[in-house]
């Protein structure tokens, strides 16, 4: 296994290990990439996350010109609207699949979901060997990953080529979104937030099921996120929370505690108690959250963490904590 930073890449022997699959930076999250051309590449990524098959993966791709070769039909004046405002950027988008998209990267669906990273190292990769599918580089189920030492975690020794790019700059996954019956739904929250697909989208949905109550994002039905620790979401007003929460530690005699803590609720903790400061804004919350939970996993048995308001950015926070919640706690 070689761990090569992203300036020093050797864009000749980076190809060469597209034969197989290669950890690679984005601006969102570390992901687990192969060529969508390469079967035993694809076939790898599910066998390596343990990741049920009916999970489609996110196609990277490097232009719109890029795009046009793997969708079948033209891209629509609202869609390239979207792209030039966001691409390169933590947003995917849905098109219908050409059939160059095989049914393991669909996983069987009739649409391939498409973003642009910004992230130049990747870029200059997807531009050498075309496009690249790539799920977060987490074993199916835990926290993703935002730093190199994440991806070691779950998958040390099994990879021939990891690529770092330091810590990622958005720390969470794109907001998957797609056009339907004419506007734009949001199928799973992200970074690019509902307000800013509204500046150029006009009135934008959020909707995670259909109408018979199918997940419209396969992946969004599993359980997602979770460290090994049990981790207890509480909701609601700030004052509220500390004070449940001073309760669920004076009632957790002996269990090793944990906080993941934002400036929404600063808490004067006792000393045998844990805490990772996360940050002050929602962006640092984005940023932080997953180192958050991954490092309280190393000595906690238990992690606390108070919710925010599910606005903006926000509404992201909250869909990963409470698939990530073992328990919530509201008012
Ligand atoms: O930021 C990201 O999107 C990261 C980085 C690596 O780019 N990738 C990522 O991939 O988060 P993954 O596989 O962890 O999550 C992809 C999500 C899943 O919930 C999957 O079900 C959904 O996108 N998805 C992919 N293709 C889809 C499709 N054709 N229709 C509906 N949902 C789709
Ligand atoms: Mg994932």
């Amino acid at each position: 296994m070689k761990i090569v930073s992203a300036a020093d890449l050797d864009m000749d022997s980076v190809a060469e290990h597209f034969e197989d699959v290669v950890v690679v930076p984005t601006e969102t999250v570390y992901g687990l990439g192969a060529s969508i051309y390469k079967p035993h590449a694809i076939c790898r990524i599910f066998e390596l996350k343990n990741r049920p098959a009916d999970n489609p993966l996110i196609v990277h791709v490097s232009s719109v010109e890029m795009l046009r070769t793997i969708i079948d039909g033209p891209v629509s004046e609202e869609c390239q609207r979207v792209i030039d405002r966001f691409w390169p950027g933590p947003l995917s988008l849905l098109f219908r699949a050409n059939s160059n998209v095989s049914a393991m990267v669909r996983g069987g669906l009739g649409t391939v979901a498409v973003r642009m990273p910004r992230n130049s190292c990747l870029l200059q990769i997807i531009e050498r060997v075309g496009p690249i599918a790539a799920p977060s580089a987490n074993v199916s189920g835990r926290p993703s990953p935002t730093t190199i030492q994440h991806v070691l975690d779950d998958f040390d020794g099994k990879i021939g080529l990891v690529i770092d790019g330091g810590p990622c700059s958005v720390g969470l996954e794109s907001t998957v979104a797609s056009f339907m019956d004419g506007r734009l739904v949001v199928l799973r929250p992200g970074r690019v937030t509902v307000k800013d697909l509204e500046e150029v989208a006009g009135p934008v949905e959020v909707r995670s099921k259909t109408e018979d109550g199918k997940a419209l994002c396969p992946g969004q039905k599993y359980r997602h996120y979770s460290p090994n620790a049990r981790l207890v979401l509480f909701k609601g007003e700030a004052q509220m929370s500390r004070d449940r929460m001073c309760e669920y530690i004076r009632r957790s005699s002996g269990a090793r505690i944990g906080i993941a803590a934002h400036s929404d609720l600063s808490f004067d903790a006792p000393t045998d108690v844990c805490v990772f400061d996360m940050g002050q804004t929602k962006g640092d919350i984005c940023r932080n959250l997953f180192s958050a939970l991954r490092e309280l996993d190393r000595t906690c048995d238990v992690i606390l963490v108070a919710g925010v308001d599910a606005d903006n950015e926000g509404l992201a926070i909250m869909d990963r904590l409470e698939k990530a919640a073992s328990e919530v706690v509201a008012e």
